[in-house]
Parts: C-alpha cells; sequence; structure tokens
C-alpha cells in the first residue's frame, strides 16, 4: 500500500445522518401503497441507490408495478425527501466531521466526496461544507452502484492519485466491499459486526484525527 495522499468520504451516515429522512419519506410511500415499513427494513437501503431502494421497499410489501409507474413513486418520494434536506441547517453535521474535514485540509490530503446520492450536491450546500471537497462524485456521475468500486475510482482519479494512496470512509457494507475492490484502505463507520471487512471501524468521525489516519500507512 502507498502513502496515505488522499480521503474519500461517503456522505449518507458518515458527514450527516440523511437516513432518518430517507426513512420518513419511504414509510409515507409504503403507507400509501398499503404496508408498513419499519426502521429496520430501513437499514437495508442504507448505501442503496434510489430504484433499488424502491424495488427493496415494493418487495417488503409484496407489491409489483410497471417501469413507469416505479419511476414516478421513485420521483415522488424524492420530492418529499427533498423538503426535508432543504432544511437541513450546519448543525447537523455529524460530531467530528467537519474538524476532520479541516485538519486533512490543513496537512494537505486531499478531500473528495464519493456517494451515492443523486442529492449530494444539495445536502453538501445546506451544510456549508462544499468548499471542502475538491471533487465530488455523487449518484449523477456513476453508472455502477456500490460495490462497484467506480464511485471511489471516480474520485481518486479526479485528485490525480492512485487508488493504493487513498483512505475511504463508509458506513454501508456495499461501501466497504467498494473500497476494497478499488484497492484502497477502508475506515467502517458503525459495527464492526457489519463492516468488519474494513481495515478498521470506528463509531464516528469524532474518532479519527490525522495520526490516526496515518498509522493506517503501517
Ligand atoms: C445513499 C444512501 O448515500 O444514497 C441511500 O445511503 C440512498 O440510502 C442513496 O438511497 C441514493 O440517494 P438519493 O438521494 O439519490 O435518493
Ligand atoms: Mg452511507
Amino acid at each position: 500500500m502507498g502513502q496515505i495522499k488522499a480521503c474519500l468520504f461517503d456522505l449518507d451516515g458518515v458527514i450527516v445522518d440523511t437516513a432518518k429522512y430517507h426513512y420518513i419519506a419511504w414509510k409515507a410511500l409504503a403507507n400509501e401503497l398499503g404496508f408498513d415499513f419499519t426502521e429496520l427494513d430501513n437499514e437495508r437501503l442504507k448505501g442503496v441507490s434510489r430504484m433499488a431502494s424502491l424495488n427493496i421497499l415494493l418487495e417488503i410489501g409484496g407489491v409489483t408495478l410497471s417501469d413507469e409507474e416505479k419511476k414516478r413513486l421513485a420521483e415522488k418520494k424524492n420530492e418529499n425527501y427533498r423538503t426535508y434536506i432543504l432544511e437541513m441547517k450546519p448543525d447537523e453535521i455529524l460530531d467530528g466531521a467537519e474538524s476532520f474535514l479541516k485538519e486533512l485540509k490543513a496537512k494537505n490530503i486531499r478531500i473528495a466526496l464519493g456517494s451515492a446520492s443523486k442529492n449530494a450536491m444539495t445536502i453538501l450546500e445546506r451544510l456549508e461544507l462544499t468548499h471542502l471537497f475538491e471533487a465530488i462524485i455523487d449518484g449523477t456521475k456513476v453508472s455502477e452502484a456500490k460495490p462497484d468500486p467506480e464511485v471511489f475510482l471516480k474520485g481518486a482519479d479526479a485528485l490525480n492519485v492512485e487508488p493504493e494512496e487513498c483512505v475511504v470512509f463508509e458506513d454501508a457494507e456495499a461501501g466497504v466491499e467498494a473500497a476494497l475492490a478499488g484497492k484502497m484502505r477502508c475506515v467502517g463507520i458503525g459495527s464492526p459486526k457489519v463492516l468488519g471487512k474494513a481495515n478498521i471501524v470506528i463509531d464516528g468521525l469524532h474518532q479519527m484525527d490525522y495520526n490516526k489516519l496515518m498509522s493506517l500507512q503501517d
């Protein structure tokens, strides 16, 4: 593994907790379709693209729909979801995320976003974090979903660094797999039971700093 030159961050669940808004919007849709959707069900949607999320939801409800209808419902859910994220404030940034990003910048570590979300730009703007990212690869720029490494490889490419020089921060199992498939180091954020393949697993970015990052180099 090479020298660490860049950090690539997933957004949802790493920098901000948007899962609660996704949950409200998916639950509203499920209820409209006549079935319930629990917080445990919502766990299955972490890191999963919008359409794949809808397919999981419909499977839970035992509902079959045409592609046309699915497209309409995915858009409807997104409109509802956006009413929540448009109200987000910088105080919703997860503990330790902003100070870690600023520490990395001060130490000349390159920073990119690697998110499946097509709403990533809106969210970063609302959190006033856009300026800290040199490259933003989001759901509008990739064709393959995690665990495919495309989103992170495009991030490394945009920063002009090698995959071996990158560390990925991820809260979803598919995201950890994507990082490792891309030959990158990975810090899991969440449960070691779910993210055990990562190089280390921490509770949140408040447990991370430059020295800990550099210890991954050895
Ligand atoms: C991921 C989230 O970051 O983005 C998923 O973890 C979500 O839950 C996915 O489905 C797509 O998000 P969006 O904003 O494009 O619907
Ligand atoms: Mg995530």
